[in-house]
Order: structure tokens, then sequence, then C-alpha cells
């Protein structure tokens, strides 16, 4: 087991999630074994081409996703990254590539989802006030369209080839700004280290004079950016890591 990391009154922690965050309550991750893009052809599913194409079978996709999600529980890794929160205040920052919303569901408020949310719907139409975003839980049987403009409804979710959220880097890059002028952690949990910009995020961290921690079952493609990796199941070792 990790020794428990040193987080004082002033440290600051900028934690990054990943699909492996959500492993332990059930949720497949992407790459890997069992991984989501095992046997699928991402760029069928998740992009706004494979959308346009066949509206139908991204539905289907994102709509068993959000069945699935709703039978799963925040696991202890989820409570520890809030317990953290609660310690540091606004010297905490969560930024997640996950849409699962089971951060939420653990009680984190100062959170950034960087790939947008998987209980949101929004309209197609990027002139339409719906494409916003609203809350919807449902698996829609058909493709649902949009009540003001009539275009298909989508997810409310970040595709290849789509831009994140507008101000997740601008959050995550002022959070730095402030964060190093004193002692600061920058923590990856559960990513692959595949996909950007989140990937590029502990490099922008180590500019910034951060301590860098990755927890990762498996590793990362980034691993050798981090100053302490550890391979590790993130609901048995970040309660102990964090001590919360
Ligand atoms: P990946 O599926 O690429 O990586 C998950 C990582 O979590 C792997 O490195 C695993 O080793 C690790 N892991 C698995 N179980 C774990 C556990 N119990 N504890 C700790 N680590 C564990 O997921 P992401 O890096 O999140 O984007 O993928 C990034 C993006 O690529 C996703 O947001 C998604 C995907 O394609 C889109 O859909 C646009």
């Amino acid at each position: 087991m990790p020794h428990p990391l040193r987080i004082t009154a002033d440290t600051s922690v900028l934690v990054l999630t990943g699909a492996g965050i959500s492993a332990e309550s059930g949720i497949p991750t992407f790459r890997g074994a069992g991984g989501f893009w095992r046997g699928r052809d991402a760029m069928s599913l998740a992009t706004p081409e494979a959308f346009a194409k066949d509206p139908k079978l991204v539905w289907e996709f994102y709509g068993e996703r959000r069945t699935h999600a709703l039978g799963c529980e925040p696991n202890p890794a989820h409570v520890a990254l809030v317990q953290l929160e609660q310690r540091l205040g606004d010297r905490f920052l969560l930024i997640t590539q996950n849409v699962d919303g089971l951060h939420r569901r653990a009680g984190s408020q100062r959170m950034v989802e960087m790939h947008g949310r998987l209980f949101e719907t929004k309209c197609s139409n990027p002139r339409c006030p719906r494409h916003e975003g609203f809350p919807d839980r449902v698996n829609p049987k058909r493709v649902p369209s949009c009540d003001l403009c009539g275009a298909n409804l989508r997810p409310n979710v970040v595709w290849f080839g789509e831009a994140i959220e507008s101000d997740a880097m601008d959050r995550a890059l002022s959070f730095m700004e402030e964060a190093a002028r004193g002692h600061w952690v920058f923590l990856a949990v559960g990513t692959s280290g595949a996909v950007m910009p989140a990937a590029m995020m502990v490099d922008m961290a180590r500019r910034r004079g951060a301590e860098t921690v990755l927890v990762s079952l498996d590793g990362a493609d980034n691993s050798r950016a981090f100053d302490q990796v550890h391979h590790a199941r993130a609901g048995e070792v970040l309660p102990r890591l964090l001590a919360v």
C-alpha cells in the first residue's frame, strides 16, 4: 500500500479522472480488457459523422450506457475525492473525462466535466437554443427530435473531432497558475493518457511545479511524465493515498 501524499492545509490538488475510476462501480473502461472500444469502432459510434449517418445506432449505444450507469453506484475512490474536496475547499478542482455522472452523485461540486454528461440531451442544431443541453435520463426507443426546431436530438457528450467543454482548459489553467504559488499536487486517476487534451495536463502541471501522481491499473501512455505511478485499483488506494 502506498504512503499517504503530503497534503497540508496549504496544499492545492488538481485531480484528473478517466474511465478507470468508475471501473469498480461496474462501468467498463474504453481501452484494455473488457473495454467499450474493444470489438467496437469508436468512429462509428462517437463522432458527429457517425450520428449524421446512423443516429439510431448512436442512440442505441448511449441509451444502453444510460441504462447501465443508472444501475451503478459511486465507489470509495469517488467518495475519497469528495472528502478531499471538503478538506481543501477552493484549493481543490476535479476535471473528469467521464460522462457517467458518478462524481456528481458521490457529491463532488468543484468539478469540470470536460467530455459532457451522459444524462443530458441537446439539439444537434448549433443554432437552436436547446443546443445548450438539458437533463434527460431516458433510453429512447426512436431517435428523438427537437420540439423547437425539429432537428435530431443527441446525447450531450463530446465526440471525437469535437471541441471539449469551452471553459474546461481555462479553468484547469487558472487553477494551475494559482496553485503554482505554493505546494501542489496533480493527481491523475484511471486514465490511459491516450486522448488529448487531458493527456497533456501532466506536462502543463509539471511546468508549473506540481508533484505529479498517477493511479492506474495498467499504467498509461504518458506514465513516464509522472513522479509517482501506482499500478493499483483506485477504490483500494485512493482513500489511503489521500488519507481521508
Ligand atoms: P481508458 O479506457 O482509455 O483508460 C482507462 C484506464 O483506467 C486504463 O489505463 C486502465 O488501466 C485504468 N483502470 C482500469 N481499472 C482501474 C481501476 N479499478 N482503478 C484504476 N485504474 C483503472 O479511459 P480514459 O482515459 O478515460 O472519450 O479515456 C479517455 C477518453 O477516451 C474517454 O473520455 C472517451 C474515450 O474514448 C470519448 O468518448 C470522446
